[in-house]
Formats: C-alpha cells, structure tokens, sequence
C-alpha cells in the first residue's frame, strides 16, 4: 500500500496552534484511521488508547532503542540511558533506583512530603494570591527531587529550565528543539561535574555511583541516569499539580464533591493526568513491518505514540472531554505502560494527593485569572497560573 492511499496528513503537531490545543487535532486523527502518516516529520501517529497500549506492550517490536526522540541528535543523547534503550540492557539501569521508588520504600518520605505541601499550601493561603504554577506546583517536586536525589542545592535555580529543554528536545527538529539543546548541553556540563562525594549520603543519586562502583551500570551510565531521574520528575509533576489547579477552579463542583469525600483524591489524580496528559507524546521506531487494522506500517518506521490522544478517546472513554473525578480512570496512558511505564509514578502520586489534600481542607472555592501556556514539544502545560482569590473552608 502507498502513503498516498494510507491515512496521512500535513497536519503539524508541534505547532504553536495544536500545541494550544490538541484535542481537536487528536479526534481528527482518530477518526483518519489507526495509524496516520505525519507527511511533514515522516512518522506514523498512532492517536487510538488501544493501539497505544498494545504498542507499549509489544517492545519488541516498538522498540525505544536510541528511539523515544523524534530527531537523530536526540536519540544520540538517548544511547545507553534508561528511556531509550531495551530489555536486558533497559533492565539493568532500571534495577538502579526501582527498589527506592517503589511505594513501600517511598512510605519513608511520605510524611515529609505532605508535611511540606501543608507548610506551602498554608503559606500560600495566607498570601491569597499567588501563581499556580511557580509558587505552588513547582516547589514541592523541586526540593522533593533534589533531597531525593541528594543534589547540591546551588543549582536549583537552573533545573527548571533544564528540565524544559530536556522534554521539548524529544521533538522533532525544530526551533523548540534547536534551542533546547543549547540548554541541555548546560545541564549535561554540570552533570559531568558531579562526584559521589558531592551526593548526599544515603540519596538515589548516591546509589547510582554505586551501582557503577559495584560494576552493575557502567561509569558512562551515571550521568545519565542522573538526568533522566532528576529532570522526569520536574515538569511532569509539576504540571499535573498546575493543571489539577486550574480544573478544580473551573469544575467548582468538581472541587465540592473531592472536598466532601477525600477519599476521591487518588481517582481524581488519576482523571486529572488522563483529562491533560503532561507528557503527550514519546516516540518509538518499528523492528518489523506492522499492520495496524488496515493499515500496513514499514521496519524502521517511526512511530509517535500519543498518549494525550489515546486518554481522550471515545472509543475507550465514555464523554472523554469531560472532567470526571468519580471515573477513575487507572488504565490512563499518562505513565506508559508496560517496560518503560514510569518509574516515578508512586512518587508523583505522594506529591499531587498531598497538594490536593492541603488544598481541599483549606479552601473552598479558587478564583483564577487567564493561564498563560507554556509551549514544549512533549509536555503540556502553563507557563502561569494566577490564582486571584481563595475563598476560604468556615
Ligand atoms: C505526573 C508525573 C509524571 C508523569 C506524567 C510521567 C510520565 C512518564 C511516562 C509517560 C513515561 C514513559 C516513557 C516511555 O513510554 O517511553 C515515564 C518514564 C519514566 N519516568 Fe515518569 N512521569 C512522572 C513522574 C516521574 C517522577 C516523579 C520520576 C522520578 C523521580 C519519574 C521517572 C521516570 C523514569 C526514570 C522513567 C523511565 C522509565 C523507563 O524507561 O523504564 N517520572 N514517565
């Protein structure tokens, strides 16, 4: 079959306008078929939950092999680190930091954790105006990695902007891109920098020099698994918590029934990160030729799985555009699945239900003013959020 005669489209994905709003976009590919050519970067979108899930199931097939980016220079970066490569190897840098962020380990920092958003979210009350983003969702994660990881403090400063160019360089070959990796080449530089005696004692990223000492990671390997723990849990995290803000201010009634029932809070986590996905899109690059329902892909296709498209899925979802926090959706494809399903997701959840916990028995209703939208070729979110006014709990 020719491209000519399979779903395909010039539409740009990583434009500022879908970037805006992809959700329009996403039904439209939907609806062209199970697999859609994207004409203008030569890559096959895959916009259905199922196809998805099967092909983060399957990574034998769909392989992250110097492969998760969608341009060359990237994936370069890629070789070797956890993200981009596949079973044995991929096992072997996972088993680093696996066992410190299961859930049961994390039980130790849990109530650190919420004793540091009671103390932020108090602050912030008592402020009663303050940006969403910057002053609330981004604190927590910050000091939460960078304690966890055991980095010195003096470049917190930097990490943010880091970590923005760590995602958006997962795009294709565009401006985003381009300037993104000027400022990963900073963060990479200061990473070369790092000993194990400059790690806290005890601290994750402690664990990954050992492992290299210990001979089970190889030294090159440290760097970027340090990397690849520190910056995944920035923006993403980060993002969910801003955007759980802005949809509780906007569904008020959303926002009585979680306060009337905490109970809801991780089913609410969960239909916030399926409503708008922070990280919405990773690639992968095809081992076989694949048929998608008709539509027949070639070996060494590139392949962009959107996992913001797969959550928003009406063949999947009853009402995907609606903002339910009864739905429960834990099948969401907002961590992965499968392999590469996120490594930090028991964490990001301690973080977010904290938040939401602290917010719920302080404040009744948020008032916002506009968000502004903060552009990166992978992740989705705001660049601010002021909140204008808390009404508060009697
Ligand atoms: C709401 C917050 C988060 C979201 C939405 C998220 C999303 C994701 C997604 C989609 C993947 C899968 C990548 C793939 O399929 O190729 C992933 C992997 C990963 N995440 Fe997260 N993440 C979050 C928080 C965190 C945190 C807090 C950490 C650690 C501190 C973390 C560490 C990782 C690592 C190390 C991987 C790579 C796993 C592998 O390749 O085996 N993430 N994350």
């Amino acid at each position: 079959m020719t491209i000519a005669s399979t779903p395909h489209t010039d539409i740009d994905l990583f434009s500022d306008d879908i970037l805006t709003d992809p959700y329009p976009a996403y039904a439209t590919l939907r609806d062209m078929g199970a697999a859609v050519h994207l004409n203008r970067i030569d890559a096959w979108a895959l916009p259905r939950y199922e196809h998805i899930r099967a092909a983060l199931h399957d990574w034998e097939t769909f392989s992250s092999e110097a492969a998760v980016g969608l341009n060359d220079v990237v994936n370069g970066f890629l070789v070797g680190t956890v993200l981009g490569t596949d079973p044995p190897e991929h096992d072997k840098l996972r088993s680093v930091l696996s066992a410190q962020l299961a859930p049961r380990a994390l039980q130790k920092v849990k109530a650190g954790i919420e004793a540091g958003a009671d103390t932020l979210v108090d602050d912030l009350v008592h402020r009663g105006q303050f940006d969403a983003v910057t002053d609330l969702a981004a604190a927590l994660p910050l000091s939460v990695v960078f304690d966890l990881i055991g980095l010195p403090e003096h470049a917190r400063g930097d990490m943010l902007r880091w970590a923005d160019g760590t995602f958006t360089v997962f795009g294709p070959m565009n401006e985003r891109t381009q300037h993104g990796l000027t400022v990963i080449e900073e963060m990479f530089a200061w990473l070369g920098t790092l000993r194990a005696e400059g790690l806290k004692p005890g601290s994750m990223g402690r664990a990954i020099f050992d492992a290299a000492e210990a001979g089970v990671i190889a030294q090159d390997s440290c760097v970027p698994l340090l990397a690849a723990y520190t910056t995944a849990g920035m923006d993403t995290t980060i993002n969910a918590i801003a955007n759980a803000v802005q949809l509780f201010a906007t569904h008020p009634d959303q926002w009585d029934t979680l306060r009337g029932n905490p109970d809801l809070t991780p089913s609410a986590f969960n239909e916030i990160l399926r409503y708008d996905s922070p990280v919405q899109a990773f690639a992968r690059k095809l081992t076989r030729e694949v048929t998608i329902d008709d539509v027949h892909l070639p070996a060494g296709a590139r392949v962009v799985l959107l996992y913001g498209s797969g959550n928003r899925d009406e063949r999947h979802y009853p009402n995907p555009d609606s903002f339910d926090i009864h739905r429960n959706p834990v099948d969401h494809l907002t961590f992965g699945y499968g392999t590469h399903t996120c490594a930090g997701q028991a964490l990001a959840k301690i973080e977010a239900h904290a938040i939401l916990r602290a917010l719920a028995t302080r404040v009744r209703r948020i008032h916002i003013g506009d968000p502004k939208r903060h552009y990166n070729n992978v992740i989705r979110g705001l660049e601010s959020l002021p909140v204008v006014h808390l009404d508060l709990n009697q």
